[in-house]
C-alpha cells in the first residue's frame, strides 16, 4: 500500500501545520474543522506561514500557491472516504477522540490508516474504537509543526510493522525526522520535557528565580531555543497542564504532579499565547512582557 491522499482532522494550531507540511509535500490533502469559521482561521494561519517561507526563499510563489491548491477544506467527516491516511488533531479529550475514530472507522476505506496527533493519551485506547487495531498508529508532531524537524512515530502492541513502516516513510516525505516510540504515556519527548516545565514552575515558586531569570538561564545556560516559561506559553499552558495530569495518572510519581499554580493559570484562562496572557502577557506580541499578576 502506498498514502496518496491524506486528511487531516482538526485545523487547529497542530492540524493547520500538519495538513500545510502534507500539502508542501505533494498530498492532497483534506483537512475538516467543525465550523467555516474555525476552517477560515486555520487556513489563514497555512496562508501566513506558507508566505513567511516565500519571504526567506525557502518556497517560490508557485509552490505556495500549488500547496494550497491541494488542500481541500472540509465541515464534512464524509469526504475522508478514499484516505490513504487520516491523522487526528483535535482537542486532547479522550471521549471527543474515541467518538471520532468510531466514526472516521465507518467512513474510511477498510485499508486506510489511522493516526493520533495525541500529546498523550494512550494510543491503545483510542485505537479500542475502532475496528482496525493493526492500522492504527500514533503521529505525533511538534508546534510549531512547520519548523519542527521531529515526528514521534508511536506503535500500539497491535500496530503492523507495514503501518509503522508506512508511517515512517510519511513522516520523512513531510521533510520530518521520525523516531519510533512505544505507547506510554509521554511518549519519548513529552516523557523528558514534562519534568522540566513543571520543575521551572516550581523553581519559580520556590524563589529560586523570576520567570525572566530562569528562561533566560535556560536559553543562555543551556542553549535552549526559548525557556520554559515561553515554551509552555507556546504549547498552551492548559496543554502543558493536561499533559502532566496524563503522565501523573500513567506513573504516579511525584515528578509529574502538576503544580498548583499551573492548574489556577489554566482556571483564570492564562493558557498562554493562545489566550494572550500566561507567564508572559502577549498585548503586543512582538514584544511580550512579565505577566505582572502572577509576580
Ligand atoms: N511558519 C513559518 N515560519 C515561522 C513560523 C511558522 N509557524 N513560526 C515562526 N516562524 C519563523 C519566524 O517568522 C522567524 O523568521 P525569521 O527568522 O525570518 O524572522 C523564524 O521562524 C524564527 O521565529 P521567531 O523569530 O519568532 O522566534 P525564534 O527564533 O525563537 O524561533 C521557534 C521560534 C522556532 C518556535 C523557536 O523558538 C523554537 O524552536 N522554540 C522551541 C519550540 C519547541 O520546543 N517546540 C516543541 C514544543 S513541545 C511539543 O510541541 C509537544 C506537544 O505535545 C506539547
Amino acid at each position: 500500500m502506498e498514502i496518496h491522499k491524506v486528511g487531516v482532522v482538526g485545523c487547529g494550531l497542530m492540524g493547520s501545520g500538519i495538513s500545510q507540511a502534507a500539502a508542501v509535500a505533494g498530498f492532497p490533502t483534506v483537512v475538516r474543522e467543525l465550523s467555516q469559521e474555525l476552517l477560515d482561521r486555520g487556513l489563514a494561519s497555512i496562508a501566513r506561514s506558507l508566505a513567511k517561507f516565500v519571504e526567506k526563499g525557502e518556497l517560490t510563489a508557485v509552490e505556495k500557491a500549488q500547496a494550497l491548491g491541494r488542500l481541500q477544506p472540509t465541515l464534512a467527516l464524509e469526504d475522508f472516504a478514499d484516505c490513504d491516511l487520516v491523522v487526528e488533531a483535535i482537542v486532547e479529550n479522550l471521549d471527543r477522540k474515541k467518538e471520532l475514530f468510531a466514526e472516521l472507522d465507518r467512513i474510511v476505506k477498510p485499508e486506510a490508516i489511522l493516526a493520533s496527533n495525541t500529546s498523550s493519551i494512550s494510543i491503545t485506547e483510542l485505537m479500542t474504537a475502532t475496528r482496525r487495531p493493526t492500522r492504527f498508529l500514533g503521529l505525533h508532531f511538534f508546534n510549531p509543526v512547520p519548523l519542527m524537524k521531529l515526528a514521534e512515530v508511536v506503535r500500539t502492541v497491535a500496530t503492523e510493522p507495514e503501518v509503522v513502516q508506512l508511517g515512517l516513510d510519511f513522516a520523512r516525505r513531510l521533510g520530518k525526522t521520525p523516531v519510533l516510540t512505544t505507547d506510554r504515556a509521554g511518549f519519548i519527548v513529552n516523557r523528558l520535557l514534562i519534568p522540566y516545565l513543571v520543575d521551572a514552575v516550581r523553581a519559580l515558586q520556590e524563589g529560586v528565580g523570576t520567570i525572566e531569570d530562569i528562561d533566560q538561564g535556560m536559553k543562555l545556560g543551556c542553549n535552549h531555543p526559548m525557556g520554559p516559561f515561553a515554551l509552555m506559553d507556546l504549547v498552551g499552558v492548559d496543554t502543558t497542564c493536561y499533559i502532566t495530569e496524563i503522565l501523573f495518572n500513567e506513573f504516579r510519581e511525584s515528578r509529574f504532579a502538576p503544580p498548583p499554580l499551573l492548574k489556577r493559570m489554566v482556571l483564570a484562562g492564562m493558557c498562554g499565547r493562545k489566550s494572550g496572557k500566561g507567564f508572559y502577557d502577549y498585548a503586543d506580541p512582538k514584544n511580550p512582557k512579565v505577566n505582572k499578576l502572577l509576580q
